[in-house]
């Protein structure tokens, strides 16, 4: 593989992880990062541009920045890595993938959660077993950048990649009813949806200030057993993978893109769907 250099903006935690992963690599070099914070990084979002020696920036900021950041290292020539969601809106989306053709240049869309354990063993079953109905349960804390992501009514695209997940198990969704109760720096938000199949899945969705993490999968099969997947080993380094999968589209590589474009818009447009519809 030959060699590339890369850049990254925005110093959270994913953007530390992505700092990590390339230290990592043998065939990656960092060239720098770029925080908006004072202080933060050792170059700046124009350096990075500027140098003709990066081939790549991976943008690891917060949602409402994603797209124009893409926007502007597509234009300068670069590959884009991109953390969920690509952007606000498919509109939004649509125009980043044809900017991307436009200068040659890779457009990934980092969808960690497809490359887990826990999402390969519920493909799996999926495969084997007809699943009647699945409830997926999701909290998460409302702070800084997320805060204003509800403020701002896009509890969808803050479900993207439960969204994503449901895709990938069970086909393009059917959206039947958005419920959304927004209280207290927060919401709970209820989807239901129709599988390509007939399933039947529901995405529970609760963020408030001082809500721990969690999520839970529950369901039930065609035969009336519960949906049960198989526990698999934790691979770990999720970034990491991601990022392999994208310097193998970097490098040409058939088959390497774990979700496709057409799926990153088809999810783009449902959560503004709902996004829309809880308002
Ligand atoms: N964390 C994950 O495991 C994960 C996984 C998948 C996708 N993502 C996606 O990656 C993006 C970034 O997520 P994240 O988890 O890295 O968020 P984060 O840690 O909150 O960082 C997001 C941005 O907030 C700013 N920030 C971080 N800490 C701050 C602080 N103490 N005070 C003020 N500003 C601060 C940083 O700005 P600057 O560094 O630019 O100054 C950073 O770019 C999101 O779009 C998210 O959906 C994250």
């Amino acid at each position: 593989m030959t060699p590339t250099r890369w850049g990254i903006v925005g110093l959270g935690r994913a953007g530390q992880a992505r700092s990590r992963v390339i230290a990592a690599r043998p065939h990656a070099t960092l060239a720098g990062t770029a925080g908006r914070r004072p202080g933060r990084g050792t170059t700046t979002v124009d350096a990075l541009l500027a140098d003709p020696t990066v081939d790549g920036v991976i943008v690891c900021t917060e949602n409402a920045h994603h797209a124009e950041a893409a926007a502007r290292i597509l234009d300068a020539g670069k590959h884009a890595i991109v953390e969920f969601p690509l952007a606000a809106t498919a509109a939004e989306g649509r125009d980043l993938f044809a900017r991307a053709r436009t200068v040659g240049r890779v457009l990934h869309t980092e969808l960690i959660g497809l490359l887990t354990a826990r999402h390969r063993a519920a493909r799996a079953h999926c495969r084997r077993a007809r699943v009647e109905q699945l409830t997926v349960r999701f909290t998460a804390r409302t702070y800084r950048w997320v805060a204003d992501e509800v403020e701002a009514g896009r509890v969808g695209q803050l479900a993207i990649a439960r969204l994503h997940a449901l895709r990938d198990l069970f086909g393009p969704l059917t959206l039947d009813e958005v419920r959304c109760d927004f209280a207290d720096g927060g919401y709970h938000l209820v989807v239901d949806l129709t599988g390509a199949g007939g399933a039947r899945l529901t995405l529970d969705e609760r963020r408030a200030p001082e809500l721990k993490r969690g999520s839970t999968t529950a369901g039930r099969l065609a035969d009336g057993r519960p949906f049960d997947p198989e526990p698999l080993d934790e691979p770990g380094d999720l970034f990491g993978q991601d990022f392999d999968r994208a310097l193998a589209r970097v490098a040409g590589e058939a088959g390497a893109a774990y979700v496709s474009d057409e799926t990153v818009l088809e999810v783009l447009t449902l959560a503004e769907r709902i996004s829309a519809a809880a308002a």
